[in-house]
């Protein structure tokens, strides 16, 4: 895919409906020769809307109106660069346990959990927010997870969590104002209630902090899998992660992840973790598939807003 095409993929399929300023923002650097040129000059995995965004509302710049973000950031490039270069997108949406719930309250409990990927670790507590699907609340706590879900009966219940661990290239402290800073400037501009929603789980994460372990999710796998206790059931699990890593390294990941005891569950792009068949997903829109250990369930919207059931 060309640059512009990246951009406006994601104007279409990630951005439009969700977030005006960077759909108006991602469809002007498709036409904008001197930003495409700057971008050009990273490596193509730095190269991501998200991370340009993400950067430029970390340093303060503008992000609502495209000709101040083009001034803004041909100005400031060097920083920019700097700090593309050196960051990943590490967005730690909480919601996006709405769309695990169902898979993970449906297994033998207890859970140890470990998520590969698990940036500052929000997601590894399903078992202590609240959920709203339509009508229907689960649990009490805090954040509440909005879900449309379709086709399916909602969750009754909340899982049971005996030890949650998880593993990352760069683990995120949600106690670091620097770290907080990051995870932040991920969230979209308008999405005032995921920044509720972000500061709400750091609350929870801060008060029990998991274990969060530096590393690959090929390479110290089992050795992190090996720490969860015996006596319950071991779920890996992750979410919008393996589009950072290489596709050799999926496939390897994938014979690690179906090597240990225990559960997975992934939740990834079809375009980024393929299944040999897989229904027409309900909209133009990206989704994510839920799966468990290897079996699509239901196409997911990357935040965790929608969950449409299928198998
Ligand atoms: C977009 S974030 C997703 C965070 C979390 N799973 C969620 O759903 O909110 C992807 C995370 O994967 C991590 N990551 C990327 N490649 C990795 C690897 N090879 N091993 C471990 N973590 C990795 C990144 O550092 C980042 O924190």
């Amino acid at each position: 895919m060309t640059i512009a095409s990246v951009y406006a993929d994601f104007a279409a399929r990630e951005a439009h409906g969700v977030s005006p300023a960077y759909e108006r923002l991602a469809s002007a650097v498709t036409r904008d020769r001197e930003l495409l040129t700057l971008l050009a000059v990273l490596p193509p995995a730095k190269r991501q809307p998200n991370l340009l965004f993400g950067v430029v509302r970390l340093l303060g710049g503008p992000v609502e109106d495209p000709a101040a973000f083009h001034d803004y950031t041909v100005a400031n490039w060097p920083v920019i660069e700097a700090e593309m270069r050196t960051r990943a997108t590490q967005t730690n949406e909480a919601g996006r346990c709405a769309v695990l719930l169902p898979v993970l309250t449906a297994l033998p409990q207890p859970l140890a959990l470990l998520e590969v990927g698990a940036s500052a670790g929000l997601c590894l507590y399903p078992d202590r927010y609240a959920y709203r699907y339509g009508d229907h609340l689960v649990g009490s706590g805090d954040p509440v997870l909005a879900c449309t879900a379709t086709n399916m009966a909602p969750p009754t219940g909340l899982p049971q969590v005996v030890w949650r661990a998880g593993l990352d290239l760069n683990p995120l402290d949600v106690t670091d104002p620097a770290d907080l800073a990051w995870l932040d400037a991920l969230i979209w501009p308008e999405h005032t209630h995921r920044r509720a929603r972000l500061r709400a789980a750091a609350a929870v994460v801060a008060a029990d902090p998991p274990l969060l372990v530096r590393g690959d999710l090929v390479d110290d796998l089992p050795a992190l899998a090996a720490q969860s206790p015996p006596d319950a059931t071991l779920v890996v699990f992750h979410s919008s992660v393996l589009y950072h890593v290489p596709t050799p390294r999926r496939v390897t990941f994938a014979e690690v992840v179906r090597g240990l005891p225990g559960h997975w569950i992934a939740n990834e792009a079809p375009d980024v973790l393929p299944y040999d068949t897989l229904p027409m997903p309900p909209g133009e829109e990206l989704y994510n598939v839920l799966a468990l250990d290897g079996t699509p369930l239901a196409w997911a919207r990357p935040h965790g807003q929608a969950i449409s059931w299928f198998a």
